[in-house]
């Protein structure tokens, strides 16, 4: 059963609303269990729409004490005030004119964290994307846009501080022990970049001087004490401004620019105007109890969302359908910032792997849906790693077919164009097609059309023509709902590389068309000749993965060896050694599942060794290329008929066989490449930090014994460190009397931490095998469990579903029985955060027979529950269709 009306929302029925707002005026009296909103809103009919129109706006869990039309009661026979709506009948034809709301909510009793609630005493509003109706009600769509004022008034004492969007116009104490304070938003915005903020928190300042000399204050707001673990977040939001104006000449536009970090949080932050709120995970940060990976999260989130600044608030999207317009491109935005910042080719590799992991499976499974979609039921759950991750390749994509100087102008077109407005996908790629005068229509394909490509080639060399000819193929798998998909511009960069690794120039290629080194495939199947090629060389294919997309080519193990060892892109090195690699962790999964001894590739072997003691390549390089394809990239790889524990022991056998291969190399680089320098948290850096850990982590394959990670934990001086140690603890001996030690002596020392107790529960989430189950359930009971706070639910029981495949696919099903169980209670609370977890599953349908029946009958349980929030059950039931 189904609590919502279950509508679908279809982006054909998109239509301006009939009212224009132009004016909002919102006066919060704040309080834990009863806060009174009143929010004026003033309105003009549009012109055109017809005299009796009524006014129709949003709601959601609403109590409605009063309504007033330009000050007078309205009469009960001219609204009606239902469930998700409030219709006002009988308003001035053309005059504008005010209504008035007053609401009253309970922000301690919100467990939802949409609308305005509370985190540790301090109050806090989630409005995007339909939280602003939980509030009071209104047209609450992204293309109503208004200045607005905001009076909030709360006890002093308690609420020292209050904040919300634009500049501070004054406040005053009140006598009654409360105080006040306003602020006015110039900038016209949709209710969805609203914010509120009231509490006792601690601060760090700084200022930073705009591009044409304006001064703006910067202030990141963190419970007191944490003051000091704010100043990396303020660091990377003083280059993020800097970076924005350099490259793409965008300047700030308030006095003031405010980031508030809260410890309960559903997401990882939010754009909200001049008043960004973040979970504290992506804000706080130190040596002692950040990883290395925090600091680059914290670093990229820290640029996203000011980079929204100009990428969703003062450009925002006409319906939500139009998500991966602020998105996709403010993805791609900080993605190009992170790499300026560090290394580029490790953060493209980081980004790949990321969006194998995670978006693939997506568009390969039940949830796959368009860059673009035309539909959705419940909105919530299309903040998704397609809208996110591949909207940003698409973006990318955009850049490498224009290249760089068009790229620029076309951005330049857009800001231009619609700042201020509310625009769509079609908007955006208008101005590229206008600036480059090319035809985008086909290459909009990547919007509206689901599902990774899949690109086959083969090549054949001609010694007598000195030819090489390239055979494409391109196929794009259906999807639900498009079952007949039409050929896509796939850019495809390529290097062709002779045996000495020199690179052919590339001149009078036929076939297709060729910009620099990008080959456009646009036809299903393509025959591309490239001439003067003086000796058969090996193809480097998609080089820097110009484009998102499976490729199968069949290449020799040479080939692939020579490219890992020659190639001029570091990341197309990086992508051979995988391509080298994976094939043998098909094969060694089979092995293991037959019963058979596992072979390891010599070729593979040598050419990962020969990376990692390359003293040319940079550390961090090196550490990715020691790290094999994940166990969800073979299962992928494979396709169909997983069997999780022969992927696992497959993997294991390859690691321990170059573990004794490379045993001297990675003596070598734990010994030698130890940390005894102060600790900084820069990218070059941890980029040793990765390469050593990547090492040890190969040495106690070899050794087998548990004192080379004993050693490293006591002699941590980092969280990076010591928690890479813990791990390799915990995962190889889970049951070592060091490793129960080593873990009590780490949830001891970091007890009052939440962020790092996260991680303690993360480790030990994740260790492989059936036991996980039984470790989980013992941690749940742990005091430290705390099932309202969404980053401890994720860390214990969202990584074992998402991240340990042995553990979580048991052959009983015991395990998609537990997550079923937590869902439903979940949900009860927190729809979002239980709707997100349940994706975990959404790759059901390519596990071995009998684990894929246990998942389904878990799936028809959620489904078949008395109640359920809309957002488990449109994720339920599209993974069960
Ligand atoms: N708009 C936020 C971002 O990506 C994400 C978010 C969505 C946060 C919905 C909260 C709610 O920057
Ligand atoms: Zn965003």
């Amino acid at each position: 059963m189904r609590t919502d009306t279950g509508e679908i929302i279809h982006l054909e029925d998109y239509r301006p609303t009939d009212f224009v707002l132009e004016r909002v005026d919102l006066t919060f009296e704040l309080d834990p269990s009863e806060t009174k909103v009143e929010a004026r809103l003033i309105f003009h009919r549009r012109e055109g729409v017809d005299a009796r129109a009524p006014l129709v706006l949003d709601g959601d869990e609403l109590k409605m004490t009063s309504l007033l039309l330009d000050q007078d009661e309205i009469p009960s026979a001219n609204f009606d005030a239902a469930d998700h709506s409030l219709t006002i009948r009988g308003l001035p034809e053309t005059a504008p004119f005010e209504i008035t709301i007053t609401t009253e909510l309970s922000p301690q009793t919100n467990t939802k964290l949409m609308g305005l609630y509370r985190t540790s005493d301090v109050y806090c509003t989630q409005c995007e994307a339909e939280g602003f109706r939980r509030i009071t009600y209104f047209p609450d769509r992204p293309d109503v846009l208004a200045p607005y004022t905001v009076n909030i008034i709360a006890d002093k004492a308690t609420a020292p501080l209050l904040l919300s969007n634009g500049n501070y116009l004054g406040g005053a104490g009140m006598g009654d022990g409360r105080h006040f304070a306003a602020w006015f938003d110039p900038h016209p915005k949709p209710s969805y970049l609203f914010a509120l903020v009231a509490g006792d928190l601690g601060i760090v300042e700084d200022t930073y001087t705009t591009l044409s000399g304006r001064d703006v204050a910067l202030k990141i707001y963190v419970e007191h004490g944490k003051e000091a673990r704010a100043t990396y977040a303020m660091d990377a939001l003083k280059r993020s401004m800097k970076w924005d104006e350099d490259v793409f000449g965008r300047e700030y536009d308030l006095d003031i620019f405010m980031i508030v970090a809260v410890s309960d949080f559903n997401m990882g932050a939010m754009e909200n105007k001049g008043l960004n709120v973040f979970n504290d995970k992506y804000v706080l940060a130190d040596p002692e109890t950040a990883t290395d990976a925090d600091y680059a999260n914290i670093e990229a989130i820290i640029a996203h969302e000011y980079f929204h600044n100009w990428t969703g608030n003062r450009i925002t999207c006409r319906d939500w359908f139009q998500l991966c317009l602020k998105e996709g491109l403010t993805v791609y935005r900080d993605h190009e910032f992170s790499a300026d910042q560090r290394s580029r080719t490790v953060k493209r590799i980081a980004e790949v792997r990321h969006l194998r992991a995670e978006q693939f499976p997506e568009d390969a499974g039940p949830l796959a849906h368009p860059v673009r979609p035309v539909k959705y039921r419940e909105i919530n759950n299309f903040y998704t790693t397609t809208v996110y991750e591949k909207g940003s390749e698409v973006t990318r994509m955009i850049a490498t077919i224009l290249g760089a100087d068009l790229f620029k102008q076309g951005m330049d077109l857009y800001f231009d164009r619609h700042d201020g407005q509310a625009v769509t996908i079609e908007d955006f790629i208008a101005c590229f097609a206008e600036v480059s005068q090319r035809d985008l229509t086909q290459f909009s394909l990547w919007y509206h059309q689901a599902g990774t490509p899949l690109v086959t080639a083969s090549t054949s060399y001609d010694a007598g023509q000195q030819t090489l000819t390239l055979s494409l193929e391109q196929m794009v798998p259906p999807t639900p709902g498009q079952n007949i998909k039409e050929p896509m511009h796939i850019p495809l960069r390529v290097g062709l590389l002779l045996d000495d690794g020199a690179e052919v120039t590339i001149t009078g290629v036929t076939g297709a068309e060729v910009t620099g080194d990008v080959v456009h495939l646009v036809e299903r199947k393509q025959t591309v000749v490239f001439s003067n090629v003086p000796s058969r060389p090996a193809l480097s294919l998609n080089r820097g993965f110009s484009a998102p997309i499976n490729l199968h080519f069949e290449q020799s193990s040479e080939d692939r060896a020579h490219i890992a060892r020659f190639e001029s892109d570091l990341f197309a090195r990086w992508q051979a050694l995988n391509d080298l690699a994976l094939p043998n962790l098909v094969s060694a999964a089979a092995s293991a599942k037959a019963g058979l001894p596992v072979e390891c590739d010599a070729a593979l072997v040598e050419a990962l060794l020969a990376a990692a003691a390359d003293e040319a390549l940079e550390p961090a390089f090196r550490a990715q290329a020691l790290a094999l394809p994940s166990e969800a990239d073979i299962a992928r790889e494979i396709g169909g008929n997983n069997d999780p524990d022969a992927i696992h022991s497959g993997r294991q056998q390859i690691m321990t066989a170059i573990a004794a291969a490379g045993r001297q190399i990675f003596t070598t680089l734990v010994e030698r490449t130890a940390d005894t320098d102060a600790f900084s948290p820069d990218a070059a850096s941890a980029g040793k930090r990765a390469l050593r850990n990547a090492a040890l982590s190969y040495l106690v394959y070899a050794e087998n014994v548990p004192g080379r990670a004993v050693k490293a934990f006591d002699a941590a001086n980092n969280m990076t460190d010591l928690s890479q140690a813990l791990t390799i603890l915990a995962h190889r001996f889970p049951d070592a009397p060091e490793t129960t030690t080593a873990l009590a002596t780490f949830k001891q020392r970091f007890a009052e931490n939440g962020l790092v107790l996260d991680k303690w529960f993360t480790i030990q989430a994740t260790i492989p095998g059936s036991a996980a189950l039984a470790r989980v359930k013992m941690l749940m009971d742990d005091p430290l469990f705390n099932g309202n706070n969404p980053n401890r639910v994720r860390a214990l029981i969202g990584t074992y579903a998402f991240s340990n495949p042995t553990g979580f696919n048991r052959a009983d099903g015991e395990g998609y029985r537990f997550l079923a169980e937590q869902i439903l209670a979940i949900d009860a609370r927190n729809p979002q955060l239980a709707a997100r977890i349940l994706t975990a599953m959404r790759s059901w349908r390519s596990l071995e027979d009998g684990r894929a029946e246990h998942a389904r009958n878990a799936l028809r349980e959620i489904a078949a529950a008395p109640k359920l929030s809309p957002d488990v059950s449109d994720i339920v039931e599209r993974m069960l269709k």
